[in-house]
Parts: C-alpha cells; structure tokens; sequence
C-alpha cells in the first residue's frame, strides 16, 4: 500500500493517498482536500502543484535532467532529429524506418497552407508582431480544416495524425509567411524534397531566381535548436493548452492558446529579450558588469535575461548543448559577434557572483539560442516564434493526451476570494 499523508485541521484529522512517479517523484493526492474539509490547497502560481500525471517528458530541475519519453536530451541531440524526437514525442517511442517515412511524407504532405488563409495574412499591418500573426493563424487553422477540428472528441482523435503534421508544418509555413509578409515578400511555396529545416529556411529566404540552399551546419543547427524545444513538461504554455484541450477544445484551437502564453518575455519571449539586452549592453560601452549590478539591485526593474528558470535550480541541459553548439557554429562560419563576448562574460560574472549562486540562476536554453538564431539569419522578432515551430510537438503530444483520457475532467482550479465582502447595489445618483 502506498504511503498516506495525514492532516490536522481544527482538531480533525484527514488522510490522503500519495502517489510516486517512475523516477520517484512524490505527491500527496489532495483531490479530496475540499470535499472533506471545506479546505482548498492555495499555491499561487502552481510551483508545488502536481497538474497531471503524464507520461511524455520527465525533468528533474535539481540535478538538470530533461528526457524525451524516458530518453536523455544529450542522447537525442547526438543521435536523433526534430522530426523523430517529434514522432517519439506525440507517439510514445521512437518510429521504425517505415514509420518515419510516413510521418515525415504526412508533415510534408500538410504543408502548404490554404491560399484563402495565406491571403488572410495578408491582412495584417506591416509592422505586426510575427508571434501576433503566428496565433492568430494557428486559430485560423481550425476555420481551414474543420473536417480534422470538430470539437467532438471521437472525430478530432481519429483525425490526429493529420491535425497533428497540420499543425507541426503550418506553424513553419505560417511563420515563414509572417516574416515575408510583414517585409511586402511574396510568400514561398514549401518544398517537398527538402527537410523540415531546410524547407523553413528555403520558405523564409528564397528569392525569385534565388533558391535558398541551406550549408549542412546551419541546417543542423536550425534542427538542433528545434529538437531542445521540441517539449519541457508542465511549463506556462504547455498548461495553457491543457487548461484549453480540457474543456473539449480542438487541437488547433489547443495550441493558439498555448502560443499566447509562449509570447511573455518571462517564457518564449526570453529568447529575443537576450538579444535585446546584449545589444544594450554593447550600445552603452558596458561589458555586461554594470548590467549585473542593476540587475541584482531589481531597481531598475532589469532582470539578466536568459536566466534563472522556474523549475531547474542547478543548470538547464538544453543550455550547456546549445551553448556548445553556438560556439561550434559562429566558428564554422567565421562570424564574429561581439553580443557571444559579452554574453560569455555576463555569464562567467553571474556564475562567480554569490547573488546568483545564492538564488539558483543559472542560464537558461534562450541564453544562447538567440545567438544562433541571429547566426542563421534570423531576426529577433522571429525568435520567440522560432521557439514556437520547436514546442509544436510537445504542445500536440500534451493534447493528446488530455484527449486520449477518459475519465479526464475539465480544468476548473479554485481561488481565495479577498474582494468586497457583501454589499448591496447603489442607485448612480447616490454614488459619490
Ligand atoms: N536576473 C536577476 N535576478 C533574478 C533573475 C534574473 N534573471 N531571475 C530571478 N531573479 C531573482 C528574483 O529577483 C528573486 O530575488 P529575491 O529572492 O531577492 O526577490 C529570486 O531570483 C527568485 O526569482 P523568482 O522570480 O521568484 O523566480 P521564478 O522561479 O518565479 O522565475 C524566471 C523564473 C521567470 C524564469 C526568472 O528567473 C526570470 O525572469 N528570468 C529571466 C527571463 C528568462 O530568461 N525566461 C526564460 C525562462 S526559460 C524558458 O521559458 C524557455
């Protein structure tokens, strides 16, 4: 029998079940708390609460893990690519050959967007945010594919390998949409005989006469970046598309949520904030040390963007990767960024500087992928929509499984109410 937690309450005592995970992750089961006490559990901003039990990715924050389905993220980034770590996330293992080609052929296969919606685009102002644009279209997409987005559960899981490649190579071609557009381009017809990444690149940067043709580096950087993003268990985003999958939401509907919540410059928007600070930082003459000072006085409201995370306290896997991988590339292509000097001397002096040893902060994943995107010629409003073409996978792997449960409940968390007590309604000419 499995452990129980016992609580005292104004003199009574109440017992709860405790439930382990596989790597030993433990919780009390509270989902009675209210019902026998009147109690509810209060954790503002769910940094204690368990929201679900899932079976997709695992971290463990103290000590920087991140596995994909049971599997290291260092072992996926040496082995494996964004489109099989995608299959493995949404599906549960890795795809054998054949498997692979159909999921691939699939993503390919869906990979254009409706013309009707391509010229909906065009409706946007010019100076539009990509991520604005990047939301709205992943709404849109349920007006354009209605047949796969019902809202009735039965139908939208028979349809979900092809609501899912929908998903995962629209955001691409929407995004790549958005950046033409929003520079009065013409948009890019996708290339089926490229890859994923190749065919991202070729629809964001093809010119008439001009086929863009990505070097084997930039290519595999651009997957890299991908694959690390590709899912992060129960983050701001990935929630937000639970909450919204909860209430019988289609997939599309699921994840427009989830690219509104990525937007804030706390989560997805951190990637562009990055490089937004080190360009300050190179514009003033600093070095990066009177950016740490402010940065630790809070006065200024400046945060050293780029680290510290909710959840790892030790270091974030993803960043010791791609932080190599940064390296590795500006060397391939002979680029010489001053924001890499200053960005590795902002972290040489936080990591030595009790004010961040003392509270945990260490860099975080949007440290360095904002160098390399910038490395492969993609501009900072783009970033935080870079990130989102990377989480899609996980995104529509967290929907379904929300969908695939049955005994799945809406989400409907409580709260402790401090307005007004009881008042009674006052007539305007009495107001004062
Ligand atoms: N720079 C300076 N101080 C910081 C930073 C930072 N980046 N992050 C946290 N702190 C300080 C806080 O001021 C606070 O100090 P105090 O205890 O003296 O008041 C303490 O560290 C704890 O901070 P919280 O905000 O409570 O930590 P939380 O876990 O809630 O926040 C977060 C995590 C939002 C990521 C935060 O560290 C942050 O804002 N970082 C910068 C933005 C960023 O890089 N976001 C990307 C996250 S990763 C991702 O989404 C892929």
């Amino acid at each position: 029998m499995s452990k129980q937690a016992v609580l005292k309450l104004d003199d009574q005592e109440y017992t709860f079940p405790t439930i382990e995970g596989v790597e030993h992750e433990k919780a009390v089961d509270f989902r009675t708390l209210r019902s026998a006490s009147g109690y509810v559990s209060y954790d503002e901003g769910y940094g204690n609460t368990g929201s679900c039990q899932s079976e997709i990715t695992f971290i463990d924050g103290e000590i920087g893990i991140l596995r994909y389905r049971g599997i290291p993220i260092e072992q996926l980034a040496k082995n494996s690519d964004f489109i099989e770590s995608s299959y493995m996330l949404l599906y549960g293992d890795l795809p054998t050959q054949a498997e692979r080609d159909r999921f691939s052929g699939l993503i390919k296969d869906h990979a254009a967007v409706s013309p009707l919606m391509a010229n909906a685009l065009k409706g946007f102002p010019s100076d539009a945010p990509p991520m604005g644009i990047l939301g709205s279209m992943l709404g849109a997409m349920s007006c354009y594919n209605q047949d796969i987005a019902t809202n009735n559960r039965v139908t939208d899981l028979e349809n979900f390998d092809a609501a899912a490649a929908t998903a995962i190579a629209q955001t691409a071609t929407s995004a790549a949409l958005a950046y033409r557009v929003t520079r009065g381009l013409e948009g890019n017809q996708p290339d089926p005989s490229l890859s994923f990444q190749d065919n991202f690149l070729h629809m964001m940067f093809s010119e008439p006469g001009k086929p863009y043709v990505a070097i084997p580096e930039v290519s595999r950087a651009l997957d890299l970046m991908l694959l690390l993003h590709a899912d992060h268990e129960q983050n701001c985003s990935t929630s937000t598309v639970r909450m919204v999958a909860s209430g019988g939401a289609n997939l599309f509907a699921s994840v427009s949520a989830g690219a509104a919540a990525l937007w804030g410059p706390a989560h997805g928007g951190a990637n562009m904030a990055v490089i937004k600070m080190l360009e300050e930082i190179k514009e003033s003459g600093d070095d990066g040390s009177k950016f740490i000072d402010e940065a630790k006085s809070g006065k200024s409201g400046k945060r050293l963007m780029g680290f510290g995370h909710r959840v790892y306290k030790n270091f974030d896997p993803r960043a010791k990767i791609i932080g190599q991988a940064c390296e590795e590339l500006l060397a391939k292509l002979g680029i010489d960024d001053p924001c890499l000097d200053i960005a590795r001397h902002l972290e040489q002096a936080a990591l030595a500087d009790d004010y961040f040893i003392s509270r945990n902060l260490y860099p975080n994943v949007d440290f360095y992928s904002g160098i390399v995107l910038r490395a492969l010629g993609i501009p900072a409003d783009m970033f935080t929509v870079m990130f989102a073409i990377g989480r899609m996978p996980g995104w529509v792997a967290n929907w379904r499984e929300i969908a695939m449960n049955p005994k799945g409940k809406i989400n409907r968390p409580r709260q402790v109410y401090q307005g007004p007590a009881l008042r009674d309604y006052t007539p305007v000419a009495e107001r004062g």
